[in-house]
């Protein structure tokens, strides 16, 4: 098999897993990551939360629509809640796939959030890693249809920051001349915000550090800019992909949006081959390959 084909599949199973490891301890402020080998016993498959239910519903709208149609991923995002409104949903978002089934249009449903400035939340940027399956190799058309895709529901600069900074790190990793201080560089010059810019200066001395400096400066809660950079910092920190996943758990808070924004980055640079055999148990494993090969034959 082609090493980017690997890479791709790596992109949608390694942030399905991430998510199906980190949701047990989600909010859990040191958790200790010793329940997974228990986990790879007892169940025979690993579910996943809101954060992989919605990157399925993008990949596919893209892929039956040939390209962005916002009221398309809208009604897919509403539908899929309406069907299976257990998956751990943020509490805000909610509210738009509650006015999309009542027929107000998504521009003006994602803009009514929050008093009218829009989310923050990271749910733009856990479900955007097919933006840059979609778009690859071509990075500005990363770059935009990341943006596009997070307004259908965060319209606040930095929810949709933070699903151009993740496509982007997707992108990056996805490339056989993958380098850290090229991305550092390539984010130092498209991230416009002051919340991303400085969080951006702190990540390297993160890198050169440890776990505790990255969960006390980069954070890991639900907001966009503290947890986004959190999951490239837990990629840039590791050398394989389990290594990456398990510190994405350790650093805590939002474990399972930071764990698979962490596991998109490290599916695309060390592909679907590297993930540890018990973990490949992640709900419709063999869905998420489909759509990874759909993208990869367009490229
Ligand atoms: N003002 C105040 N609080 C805000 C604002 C704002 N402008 N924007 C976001 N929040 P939401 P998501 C807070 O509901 O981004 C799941 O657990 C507020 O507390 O738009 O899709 C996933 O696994 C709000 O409830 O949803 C992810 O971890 C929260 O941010 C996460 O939720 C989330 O924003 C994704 O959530
Ligand atoms: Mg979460």
């Amino acid at each position: 098999m082609s090493k980017l084909r690997d890479r791709f599949r790596g992109v949608m199973v390694g942030a399905a897993v991430g998510d199906s490891l980190g949701r047990p301890v989600e909010g859990h402020r040191h958790p200790d990551v010793g329940y997974i080998e228990g986990m790879a016993e007892r169940l025979s498959v690993f579910p996943y939360s809101d954060d992989t239910a919605m990157a399925v519903e993008l990949a596919e709208s893209l892929l039956d629509r040939g390209g962005f149609d916002g009221a398309d991923m809208a009604g897919r995002f509403a539908s899929a809640w309406q069907a299976e409104p257990h998956r751990g949903y943020g509490s805000g978002v909610v509210a738009v796939f509650e006015a999309i089934r009542r027929g107000v249009p998504w521009e003006e449903a994602a803009s009514r959030q929050f008093g009218g400035e829009g989310s923050y939340g990271n749910g733009a940027a856990m479900r955007v890693a097919p933006v840059a399956l979609w778009a690859f190799p071509d990075l500005e058309e990363t770059v935009r249809l990341a943006a596009e895709t997070a307004r259908v529901t965060h319209i606040h600069p930095i929810g949709v920051e933070g699903a151009v900074i993740q496509a982007v790190a997707v992108h990056h990793a996805l490339r056989d001349d993958f380098s850290t201080e090229a991305l550092l560089e390539e984010l130092g010059r498209l991230v416009n915000t002051d919340r991303f810019r400085e969080k951006l200066g702190r990540l390297p001395e993160c890198v050169e550090r440890d776990d505790e400096h990255a969960r006390l400066h980069l954070g890991n809660w639900v907001a966009s800019d503290k947890s986004v950079l959190t999951a490239l910092y837990a990629f840039l920190a590791s050398g394989d992909f389990e290594e990456t996943i398990l510190r994405a758990i350790r650093l805590g808070g939002d474990t399972d949006t930071i764990a698979a924004m962490a596991g998109a980055l490290a599916g695309a640079r060390w592909g679907h081959a590297s993930i540890p055999r018990p973990w490949l148990k992640v709900e419709r494993h063999d869905h998420l390959i489909n759509l990874a090969d759909r993208l990869y034959e367009r490229t």
